[in-house]
């Protein structure tokens, strides 16, 4: 295996235009919530998910016997893997796509299988997943690092074209593309839905996740979970944050015209953009990749170089229209 390269350090007090985080921070409600929590006598209890369980699931429109609460969408693929996928089973992956879903099925001892995404356009290449025979299809809709996202029509023929083969639906991104099979758990029992509040919550600092499937899968999966593995504060940001819908809709919202700014910005610059479907875009600067990076982080602006496996690719967050502004601005002064 490659080992796994975590984010660089000193990454606080830069505009963060580099991890599809949340640009402006959690709730307040949040903060408020995590402070009225954090007590010496609390942090000396196990945590408790009976309170939050229900709650959050009511909020996701399952029942708490279809949902699982992880440590990160992170712990929802391990846990998914670890369940489903067999030393020497076949993973298909999408290339490229989030590193931890290759990351969790080889350290399983699975054979991952990446299917590219179509040179040039990016375009989901279907017919190669509908043809591919796999244990488990994992996919991040939208796509990261694409950005590019499939409907639902696409994923029902992924659905229907393998009922034996475990398919997960990781909708990180979903705040900002609006498409989601989460209503369909029910109906196809080898679909797995994944959500996480380290995006649009603003919350990836307390590794908060949620898998979901049909109460029989998902009881399999608790089976192979340890059972505290999310913190007892997580838990109380994750409950916190979804009493306040009107900030994460705000907030999705901005990111949104944002991102529609950074596609207009970069076209008025010349450079070629890929379409979005989530809180980031991917666009080409060619031979200048890594240099734009290195400049951009000079003047304080963090974005991630994606060239390593897409050819002159870098990856920019869409947080506030005034970032985009500040990135776009940033960007003029170098191109
Ligand atoms: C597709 C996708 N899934 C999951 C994650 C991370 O989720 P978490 O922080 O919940 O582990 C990311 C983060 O970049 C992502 O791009």
């Amino acid at each position: 295996m490659a080992p796994y390269k975590p984010p660089a350090d000193g990454r606080l007090g830069k505009l963060r235009l580099d991890f599809n985080e949340n640009t402006v921070g959690a709730s307040p409600a949040v903060v408020a919530a995590l402070q009225r929590a954090l007590t010496a006598e609390s942090l000396t209890v196990y945590p408790e998910y009976s309170e939050a369980r229900p709650k959050l699931a009511r909020y996701f429109g399952v029942s708490p016997e279809e949902m699982l609460l992880s440590n990160g969408t992170d712990e929802a693929i391990q846990v998914l893997v670890n369940t489903y996928v067999d030393d020497g089973d076949e993973v298909v992956v999408l290339h490229p796509s989030y590193a931890m879903y290759r990351f969790y099925s080889e350290v399983a001892g699975a054979t991952v299988r990446e299917i590219s995404y179509r040179a040039g356009t990016l375009e989901f290449p279907l017919a190669e997943v509908l043809a591919a025979k796999a244990r488990a299809i994992l996919i991040s809709n939208p796509n990261n690092p694409t950005g590019t996202g499939i409907g639902r029509e696409t994923i029902q023929q992924i659905l229907e074209a393998h009922p034996e083969t475990v398919v997960l639906i990781d909708e990180a991104y979903f705040e900002f593309s609006g498409v989601t099979v989460l209503d369909w758990i029910r109906r196809y029992s080898n679909l797995f839905v994944s959500r996480t509040f380290s995006k649009v919550y603003g919350m990836a600092a307390m590794r908060m996740g949620c898998l979901f499937s049909n109460a029989e899968n998902a009881a399999w999966m608790r089976k192979a979970q340890s059972p505290y593995s999310v913190n007892a504060l997580a838990v109380v940001a994750a409950a916190a944050a979804v009493d306040d819908a009107d900030y994460i809709a705000h907030y999705a919202s901005e990111a949104i015209a944002a991102r529609a700014d950074l596609q207009a910005g970069l076209a008025t610059l010349g450079i070629r953009a890929f379409p979005s479907a989530a809180n980031f875009v991917l666009f080409e600067a060619g031979a200048r990749a890594i240099e734009v990076r290195d400049k951009l982080r000079d003047a304080g602006v963090l974005v991630r170089d994606r060239s390593y496996e897409i050819a002159g690719c870098v990856r920019v967050t869409a947080g506030t229209r005034a970032q985009a502004a500040r990135f776009l601005e940033e960007l003029r002064k170098l191109w």
